[in-house]
């Protein structure tokens, strides 16, 4: 049931593994890994000290729990067990999560567990919590850190809190730079946004984050199929969703806050709105007309690549065009959408127009960081 590990004895990567394993178990600044949703930066969940330095180094308000990361499913169950319990007692996961782990471990789903009285994890993981949110992820380097330490590992995304997630070393490199000492370089990352959370524990049970589990997925399973996605507050200009939301208050505390965002200004084009014409670029880029203006556009499924045209009628408006295609399938935009809002930024880019997609299937989350990160949401009654 549980993934095995062998230790990589001979590889770079093996030694990697086991370099990053053993900072975790004695060293308080805690390591950047790949997961297949975003990179991530982990410390034992058990020791105060490399927990608290998470929030320092991400700049995370201490409200907001850390998801744990297990390499089995016995790694899981211990997370169960009080401190007084006998080391014979054995916990189990609650039967309603049974399906999900059968179906999404490992890979991207985050479940909450009760927390036991005593528990073994440091309050700095769970907050203000009664739960622990867990997580077995599908990357190999990600599994074999956590089987190869043998902790749990807290960890949340490795950005700087508030900027879009990393899903490459290079993003950690920049956001973290000289606060992390070591960070496992495990390529792109495959699935590009992070982990569905998902309370069991509630009646019925919730998707209080939509991530790389989609809600048809999960509602497909026993006992799952009235699930309900819990409604966001605060965090972008937009608030609301799709999809039988329910009106209840947030309860994954990290989405009240503003997240996802690149420095520049996003305009979210909800679908069936018009694609932006070259005067809406223009009028968008209020620079000064004697100085170059930079503006991002973003494709997805219907959008047309600007012509020769259009782009010269820009250019002598002094505005330039960064275009991109984020891709047609859910899986590639979702792939996609951090690495493109970074690339926005770092090409100087003032504002960027972007393509939405219907919120089904792979686009609701897809669409759930967009509009946390969007400063206007275009719909169709406002052009
Ligand atoms: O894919 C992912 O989940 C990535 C990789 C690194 O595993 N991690 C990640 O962590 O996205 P972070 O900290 O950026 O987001 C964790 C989310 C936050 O919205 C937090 O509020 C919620 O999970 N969360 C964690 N523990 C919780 C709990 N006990 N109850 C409610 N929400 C919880
Ligand atoms: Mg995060």
């Amino acid at each position: 049931e549980d993934p095995t590990f062998t230790t990589p004895s001979s590889s770079q990567t093996g030694k990697a593994i086991l370099l990053a394993a053993e900072r975790l178990r004695s060293s308080d600044v805690p390591v950047a890994f790949p997961t297949e949703t975003v990179y991530g930066l982990g410390a034992d969940a058990t020791r105060d000290e490399p927990v608290r330095n998470i929030f320092t180094i991400k700049g995370r308000p201490a409200d907001n729990p850390l998801i744990v990361h297990v390499g089995s499913l016995k790694q899981a169950r211990e997370l169960l067990r009080p401190t007084t319990a006998s080391p014979t007692d054995t916990f189990e996961i609650p039967p309603i999560y049974k399906p999900l782990i059968d179906k999404f471990w490992p890979g991207p789903l985050t479940i909450l567990l009760p927390l036991p009285p005593n528990s073994n994890l440091s309050p700095h993981v769970y907050a203000t919590q009664t739960t622990v949110g867990v997580r077995m992820p599908a990357h190999p380097v990600a599994l074999a850190l956590a089987l190869a330490s043998n902790l749990p590992i807290a960890a949340p995304s490795a950005n700087k809190s508030g900027l879009p997630s990393p899903t490459t070393a290079k993003h950690v490199a920049v956001d973290l730079y000289k606060r992390v000492e070591l960070i496992l370089d495990g390529g792109g990352c495959n699935v590009g946004l992070e982990s569905t959370v998902v309370d069991g524990l509630s009646s019925p049970p919730a998707i209080l984050r939509p991530g790389g589990v989609s809600l048809e997925q999960i509602r497909a399973c026993e006992g799952w199929e009235g699930v309900i996605v819990h409604k966001e507050d605060g965090g972008g200009n937009s608030g609301g969703g799709a999809n039988g939301v329910s009106g209840a208050a947030p309860r994954a505390p990290g989405m009240k806050y503003k997240h996802y965002s690149p420095t520049c200004g996003v305009r979210l084009y909800l679908p069936n709105t018009d694609q932006p014409t070259v005067e809406v670029l223009k009028s968008t880029a209020f620079g000064s007309d004697s100085r170059v203006v930079r503006m991002g556009v973003l494709r997805t499924r219907q959008w047309k690549e600007l012509d020769d045209q259009e782009l010269e009628w820009l250019r002598e408006r002094n505005v330039e065009v960064v275009e991109d295609s984020l891709g047609t399938s859910g899986e590639e935009i979702s792939r996609r959408l951090f690495g493109a809002l970074r690339r926005m930024d770092d090409e100087g880019v003032v504002v960027v127009h972007i393509e939405g997609i219907e919120e089904d299937m792979e686009g609701l989350a897809v669409m759930n960081r967009l509009k946390k990160a969007a400063s206007v949401v275009i719909r169709r009654r406002d052009v």
